[in-house]
């Protein structure tokens, strides 16, 4: 049977497996052996890794997140107020250690900033889903490194999403609607009523039925504490019928009774006062006047743990999938065989190289079809050019001829110029000589006879 699973392809060492196991038989042991301890192994491994705990708190500015977290973990944590004039959604992270007994809890705050402050809320969501997606994409790559450190990596992703609802006594705000609706598939989504003291018990009890009627009626899927397991089954499942969870938040300690209390105390009448306590307050661990001991047993006491495993399982499960896919991983082929990675990255490989052909071949044909218009282009040019030559030396010929039939006519006026001129001198000349003559005969005349007067 051995010979053959190794022989065989993947799909045979699979049956292999499967009919190990099927064959499995009980078998009773003699003694002790001392694998019962495994449970207390895990627990020891556990707490001496350490825990981790991410809670995203999205909500409207000044709706009390921070007072509540501060309330929930029972210390201060740091955070400064936001303004209400934030042009965006923004997301402030803080990392803190925390201490109980000998477990250490790594907690990371994620809260909203500017939420609900803009005029257009369209994309309110986004930075959230991002934010979300962001640390599913880190742990995703951390996984899918050769040298993979994830026992010591830090598990950003957000367990739980406490989503903050406005104590208006109306109905959810399409806001929070869009919102929840857009992170249901990334998160658990843990609604509660904020600032609860602002809203009367009848009113709440009507407002709590709106809401979950309005989740209902829009599809969206907020986390449901688990009732599998028969020990707490019960609480959980009472617990569920109790959501969304109206809260009050605070960090000031009032004298209750003999005990200190964290406690709202107002400075009006008309809210019932705790007891023993002369003015009018709302103590916050008191059930009867908020679930806030509800939130903080099933968000921390009882299901931290399911939170954690759900995240794993479910939300980044899909995202992890849904990405794998996108880059072209599958298990089956499309006959249902199964898919190696091998085989994956060898169909990825050709599908990519035969996309660099194509691109390569369609760059060519461009190149090709560019060089051709260029010459095209040059070829246009230069008879351009040649035209525009041919006119210019028959301009430059007219130019010449006319010049030349101007020279001619300038020669001609010049040689009948010369002519007239040497016509003009012989004349004088010829005047020039009978003149002379004249004299001559004068002169004569004057010398055979000094007293003959020539004047
Ligand atoms: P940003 O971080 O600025 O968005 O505000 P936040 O949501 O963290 O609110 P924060 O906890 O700073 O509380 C804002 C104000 O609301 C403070 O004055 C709190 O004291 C008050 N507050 C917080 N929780 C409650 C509550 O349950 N009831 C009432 N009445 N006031 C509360
Ligand atoms: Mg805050």
């Amino acid at each position: 049977m051995e010979a053959e699973a190794n022989s065989g392809s993947l799909e045979d060492s699979w049956a292999f497996i499967q009919s190990l196991g099927e064959g499995c038989r009980t078998v009773p042991l003699a003694g002790h052996v001392g694998f019962d301890s495994l449970p207390d192994q895990l627990v020891n491994k556990s707490v001496t890794q350490g825990f981790c705990f991410n809670i995203l708190c999205v909500g409207e500015t000044g709706l009390g997140k921070s007072t509540l977290m501060d309330t929930l973990f029972n210390t201060k944590f740091e955070g400064e107020p936001a303004t209400h004039t934030q042009p965006g959604v923004q997301l402030r992270s803080n990392t803190y250690d925390l201490q109980e007994s000998n477990v250490g809890l790594k907690l990371t705050i994620v809260s909203t900033v500017g939420f609900g402050d803009q005029i257009n809320k369209e994309d309110s969501y986004k930075p959230i889903v991002e934010f979300i997606d962001a640390q599913f994409e880190a742990y995703l790559q951390e996984e899918l490194k050769i040298r993979r450190v994830l026992h010591a990596y830090h598990d950003s992703r957000i367990h739980v999403c406490l989503y903050f609802i406005a104590p208006t006594g109306h109905s959810l705000k399409s806001l929070d609607l869009v919102t929840m609706k857009k992170l249901d598939s990334k998160v658990n989504i843990i609604p509660i009523i904020a600032k609860s003291d602002a809203i009367s018990k009848s009113e709440l009890t009507k407002f709590k039925i709106k809401i979950t009627s309005e989740l209902v009626s829009n599809g969206v899927q907020i986390y449901q504490f688990p009732t599998d397991d028969e020990s707490v089954a019960e609480i959980n499942g009472t617990m569920n019928a109790h959501l969304p969870f109206a809260v009050i938040g605070s960090t000031e300690e009032l004298k209750i009774g003999n005990k200190m209390m964290k406690a709202r105390q107002y400075p009006w009448g008309t809210v019932q006062a705790c007891f023993h306590y002369p003015l009018p307050c709302h103590a916050v661990e008191n059930e009867a006047h908020c679930d806030f001991v509800k939130l903080r047993e099933m968000l921390i006491r009882v299901n931290m743990e399911d939170l954690r495993e759900q995240t794993h399982s479910r939300h980044y499960e899909l995202y992890r999938r849904c990405k794998l896919e996108e880059m072209g991983f599958k298990d089956t082929d499309p006959d249902s065989k199964p898919f190696s990675l091998q085989e994956t990255y060898e169909a990825k490989r050709n599908e990519f190289l035969g996309e660099l052909q194509k691109k390569e071949e369609e760059m060519r044909q461009m190149f090709v079809q560019r060089v051709k218009e260029k010459e095209a282009e040059l070829k246009e040019a230069e008879k351009e050019l040649h035209e525009k030559f041919d006119r210019l030396k028959k301009l430059h010929q007219d130019e010449k001829k006319k010049l030349e039939d101007k020279k001619k006519s300038l020669d001609d006026e010049v040689n009948a110029f010369k002519q007239r001129k040497t016509a003009a001198e012989l004349l004088q000349s010829q005047g020039s000589q009978a003149g002379g003559s004249q004299t001559l005969k004068r002169d004569k005349e004057k010398k055979n006879n000094p007293w003959l007067c020539t004047e």
